[in-house]
């Protein structure tokens, strides 16, 4: 009998806030969408940052919001309502609005697991028609993350190269993989150092992620002004073969897609 291929669901997650995580969620979708895959974007942070990159204007439609409460509420769901397309980097995606900040507590109202709201609406057979499903992460450990974690197939955790930021990822790492207790390290879960700089600081931290992580760790993002102009201006990097940033979330890409599930 022939396997139905699955898409592989990437959450790509931190508590800390401002590490990347979106303008990771956003160059690596558009990766994968350059090397062919079909890709959806879920935006589950109430913050709409993912959301406004991909030039959302209100349609009146349902957004991520309402897709959660539909599932928690067991109403029959018309998929094709949910997606989106962007024209411009070829992804389909559920957006977000900040009516989502009300999400958990519907999370809360699940009456058969309030963990696997998200496995059960990503499991559902519409969605095999995507290769990948990434989910971008609002920073905080709050239910959403629970059960983006929990659906996902791999974790991928954005860690700033910078001592601030880096404190406690050891503690935050624990409290994902005990979300997770069947991850295979290094397979299932990657650490993928982002806005690295050319400064001591910043190598000591690389050097630390490494120490700690070491077969988890994905080849490091640099840190880069055209990062900025390109959230200004709605733009990935992918795009630009000049661009060493472009260059290293290609890089990742590559990786993931010789994790993709096969069967
Ligand atoms: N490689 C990079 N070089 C320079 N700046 C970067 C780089 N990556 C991200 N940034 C900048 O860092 C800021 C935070 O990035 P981003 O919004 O992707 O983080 P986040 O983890 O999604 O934040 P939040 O937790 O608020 O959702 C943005 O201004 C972004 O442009
Ligand atoms: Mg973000």
């Amino acid at each position: 009998m022939e396997q139905i291929k699955k898409p592989t669901i990437i959450c790509i997650a931190n508590e800390k806030g401002g590490v990347a995580k979106t303008t990771s969620a956003i160059n690596i979708a558009a990766g994968l969408s350059l090397r062919g895959k079909k890709v959806l974007l879920i935006d589950i942070d109430s913050q709409t940052h993912l959301t406004n990159w991909l030039d959302f204007t209100f349609d009146g439609k349902p957004t991520i919001a309402e897709l959660i409460y539909q599932t928690v509420a067991q109403f029959p769901i018309n998929h094709d309502d949910f997606i989106r397309h962007n024209e411009k980097l070829n992804l389909d995606y559920i957006p977000a609005t900040p009516m989502l900040a009300g999400a958990v507590t519907t999370l809360h109202a699940d009456q058969t697991d309030e963990t696997t709201v998200f496995t059960r609406i990503f499991s559902d057979n519409y969605f095999v028609k995507y290769d990948f499903i990434i989910i971008d992460c609002c920073p905080s450990l709050d239910l959403r993350i629970t059960n983006a974690v929990i659906c996902s197939d791999i974790l991928l955790i954005t860690v700033q190269a910078d001592p601030i930021p880096y404190q406690g990822t050891d503690k935050m790492l624990k409290t994902l993989l005990r979300m997770k207790p069947t991850a295979n390290i290094g397979e299932d879960v990657l650490i993928l150092p982002t806005m690295a700089m050319n400064i001591q600081v910043s190598k000591a931290v690389l050097e630390a992620i490494h120490t700690s992580y070491g077969s988890m760790v994905l080849p490091a993002i640099p840190f880069r002004a055209s990062v900025k102009n390109s959230s200004a201006e709605k733009t990935v990097l992918v795009k630009r073969r000049s661009d060493d940033v472009g260059r290293a979330y290609m890089n990742v890409v590559d990786v993931l897609i010789g994790g993709e599930h096969n069967g």
